[in-house]
């Protein structure tokens, strides 16, 4: 079985979705954010606050090159921002099959609204950041991805019964 990666933006449903699928096919899931958080023994926002965002991008980009040393079949959740390095999209192409978890802003607002756990996120108008990332994202996703999934207003059952199809 090939690995299964879901990108997207932050509060796409990627980690959510990912564990649930995993859980029903009895696979391992893995998160980078998790993994970073655990090798570091820091929250992404300590790690953010303490030694910056490029540090944080380097940590991501150690996680993938970890997750390829590993024997497939597992379902991955990579951070938000992890597609946008260039070498990171090469990574993934490699790693498995990139499934972009696509959410419209009105449901990504709703979804992250109150969040404080996330530093590109704090501070400041909460829609107006998510746009702006958005605007910068959008295509990057579209060219990580193999395939999209759209989780605007559909039930957590149904998206992953279509994830399903993509575990190959
Ligand atoms: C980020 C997304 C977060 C986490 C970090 C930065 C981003 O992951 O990696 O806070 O730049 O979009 P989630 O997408 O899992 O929230």
């Amino acid at each position: 079985m090939k690995n299964l990666i879901l990108i997207g933006f932050m509060g796409a449903g990627k980690t959510t979705l990912g564990r649930a699928l995993a859980k029903e096919l009895s696979i391992p899931f893995l998160d980078t954010d998790d993994m970073i958080e655990e090798q570091q023994q820091k929250k992404i926002s300590a790690i953010f606050a303490e030694s910056g965002e490029p540090y944080f991008r380097d940590l991501e980009t150690q996680a993938l090159r970890q997750l390829l040393e590993r024997p497939q079949g597992m379902i991955v959740a990579v951070g938000g921002g992890l597609p946008v390095r260039e070498e990171n999209r090469e990574l993934l192409k490699k790693l498995g099959t990139v499934a972009y978890l696509e959410a419209t802003i009105d449901t990504l607002e709703a979804r992250l609204r109150g969040d404080t756990a996330r530093p590109k996120l704090q501070g400041g108008d909460l829609r107006g950041r998510i746009a702006e990332l958005m605007r910068a994202r959008r295509a990057v996703y579209e060219e990580a991805a193999d395939v999209r999934i759209c989780t605007d207003k559909r039930d957590r059952k149904e998206i992953i019964e279509e994830m399903k199809t993509y575990v190959l």
